[in-house]
């Protein structure tokens, strides 16, 4: 049997000595994590495919997270497109919470059966995954035969990983030793934090879990490892370039020998030859890289731009820039006047000017805008400042909330609005008020929310919205609530995107026919709403690119709400007084169910509108650190070009 196309990214030989001298795990670098997804899925089938050759069982062990979500849709696109067979595989999975019930949407067992198992034809024996059920006095022999179970199959041909942000490989944590084996263990407080927003909190996050051990892993044939995403950045240097420490369990893969890390370009971006690759070797110093290291020297020499000499250069690694460029004086020149330019007080073009250096055009002095936002509140969680300027400048600006956010209101404020209800009806006996009173009472959090609740919670937010946009001067006709389908499940994870999420933002693209679109450029979770927001979009672009009024329009991107572009990378710098700053604050504040016990925090505990802050004024202080003008705060953008 032939599969239709089989990646062969993986099996990449390492790259130059000299490039990867940093390195001490082979690793390849995929555009996306599509693309990486894609590769490992057609690596595990290519192998499946071989063993079935021989007649021989293919033992897999599996992972879950979010991180391996698109090789399964992968692998069960081709057992039900190209017939791949699965009837000689045996699977392990890493580990699981414990305790945990296996009907659990939290449970591993959920996560394997509702990602792959029920989708596939393996045989049921076949699958074998730690019991989050075991009575607690059970689990040391539970742990012993697991790993019998594994040596009987004849030991794991290929075992696939996520990385944690603790540099855990399964739920080996910070401490694990080299030799351990399947055992329970205590999850790490960044661990239990990490999925605190899959369990609605912290407090319901189980502490314990059974975990293969490092030396069961190490065990493996073959290892692959996946890492997408700028939050793994970190992380994964550490595994790759640092010494092998049981601080960070990851880098016990550097004593198996056939191990390889499949990276995107985001998980990859803190390794040395990425970031700063004029220390590793030969440089093509186009713009972007001269900005790059520009940015990072004066970083490193704590120097402003201009005062940057010849002698900054040369000892850091950059003397070939200076051979090939001219003088410390004319780059500095250069990236001096690249970043001056990109600041403007004029986010939709400023009107009789000359816009030769200006970020946006000067025409049409009115432009049509459409903000698209994820979740309702990132329009001024990201760009409020931005977004006040273009309305008080005049244009018509267009807000297109993507998602209905329903997930992210807590019970507890839903139930508010309800009794607010029945209060100002002052009937008892509403029918639809009544409904929502019993699935309230009747919530079962392992089950996906009913619809009923949902909408209310749907239409919280979509309230808050409306007293944002309205506070910065917009009519509700050019607010779009777009309530995409893929993000209807009333649970965290999302369904896959459809036609029907594509032909939704195309449609609203044709009828405005704009001419900026600022859309959320986040790349921290590939598998996050941003992410799927932003591929929609630009799906949508590639679909609408021939047609006449794209020519006209132009597509920025800010960072949502988790971090925010290099300074290298800015195109355009909005900058903000102090008073434009108290009413982006204001604006944010209209969203009060994503206040303060907000559920979906992610890993930084500030609350949103003081992130917005910090960090608005933190790009400020980079500017005026690398000598431009002190402003209080700036918003930044790039421009993407379809
Ligand atoms: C999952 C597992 C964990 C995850 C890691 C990354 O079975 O063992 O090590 O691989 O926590 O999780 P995600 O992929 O959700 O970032």
């Amino acid at each position: 049997m032939q599969l239709s196309k089989t990646p062969k990214l993986i099996y990449e030989a390492p790259g130059s000595f000299e490039e990867t001298r940093y390195e001490k795990l082979h690793n390849v670098i995929c555009q996306n994590s599509v693309e990486g997804s894609i590769s490992i899925a057609h690596y595990i089938a290519d192998l499946i495919l071989e063993k079935q050759k021989n007649n021989e069982m293919c033992v897999l062990g599996l992972a879950t997270g979010s991180s391996p979500i698109s090789v399964y849709r992968e692998l069960v696109r081709l057992h039900q497109e190209e017939s791949l067979s699965f009837h000689n595989v045996i699977t392990f999975n890493l580990d699981e919470y414990f305790p945990v019930v296996k009907e659990d949407v939290q449970s591993y067992h959920y996560f394997m059966h509702t990602h792959l198992f029920n989708y596939i034809n393996i045989k049921p024996e076949n699958i074998h995954i730690p019991d989050g059920e075991v009575l607690v006095k059970n689990v040391r022999k539970f742990c012993i035969e697991y790993e019998k179970k594994i040596n009987a199959a004849g030991g794991i041909d290929l075992q696939i990983l996520g990385i944690g942000r603790t540099g855990h490989i399964g739920f080996n944590e910070p401490g694990s030793h080299q030799n351990s084996q399947t055992r329970m263990i205590t999850l790490d407080h960044l661990t239990r934090f990490d999925a605190a927003s899959s369990f609605q909190g912290i407090e319901n996050v189980p502490r314990k879990a059974i975990t293969m051990g490092i030396q069961t892993i190490l065990n493996a044939k073959r290892v692959l490892l996946m890492a997408w995403g700028t939050n793994k950045a970190e992380i994964i240097q550490k595994a790759i370039e640092g010494a092998i420490s049981p601080m960070i369990p990851t880098t016990y893969l550097q004593l198996h020998p056939n191990t390889t890390l499949v990276l995107d370009s985001e998980a990859a971006s803190e390794l040395t030859r990425i970031k700063t690759p004029w220390l590793v070797g030969h440089c093509e110093w186009d713009e972007a890289l001269r900005s790059k290291a520009i940015a990072w020297l004066c970083n490193e020499t704590k120097k402003s731009i201009l005062k940057l000499t010849d002698e900054d250069y040369n000892q850091h690694g950059m003397s070939d820039l200076l051979a090939s460029h001219g003088s410390a004086y004319d780059l500095n020149i250069e990236m001096f006047n690249r970043l001056q330019r990109s600041i403007t007080g004029w986010p939709g073009g400023k009107p009789n000017a000359d816009d030769t250096y200006r970020p946006e055009r000067a025409l049409p002095e009115k432009k049509r805008v459409i903000i698209f936002s994820p979740h309702p509140d990132d329009d001024v969680i990201s760009m409020g400042g931005t977004f006040d300027r273009l309305v008080s400048q005049g244009h018509e600006v267009h807000v297109a909330y993507q998602t209905s956010g329903n997930i992210a209101v807590s019970d507890q404020d839903a139930i508010c609005f309800l009794e607010v209800a029945k209060d100002v009806l002052k009937v008892d006996d509403n029918t639809q008020l009544k409904e929502l009173n019993e699935a309230f009472e009747n919530i079962n959090p392992q089950q996906p929310a009913p619809r009923s609740i949902c909408d209310l919670k749907g239409s919280i937010r979509k309230r808050e919205s409306l007293g944002a946009t309205r506070y910065i001067g917009i009519p509700d006709s050019q607010v779009h609530f777009m309530n995409l389908p893929f993000y209807e499940t009333g649970l965290i994870d999302k369904n896959p995107v459809s036609q029907e999420d594509v032909d939704l933002t195309v449609a609203l693209i044709e009828k405005l026919k704009p001419h900026q679109i600022y859309a959320a450029g986040d790349l921290a979770d590939p598998h996050g709403t941003h992410r799927v927001c932003l591929d929609l979009i630009f799906s949508a672009l590639a679909k609408l690119k021939s047609k006449p009024f794209m020519k006209d329009c132009w597509v920025w991107l800010y960072r949502g709400a988790w971090h925010e572009w290099d300074i290298d990378e800015i195109e355009m710098a909005i900058p903000m007084s102090p008073d434009q700053v108290l009413r982006k604050r204001k604006a944010i504040f209209f969203h009060q169910s994503q206040k303060d016990g907000v559920m979906f925090q992610g890993n930084d505990r500030r609350e949103f509108w003081i992130r917005a802050e910090e960090r608005n004024s933190a790009t400020a202080k980079k500017f005026k650190d690398m000598g431009l003008s002190e402003y209080a705060a700036i918003e930044a953008f790039k421009r993407y070009f379809f």
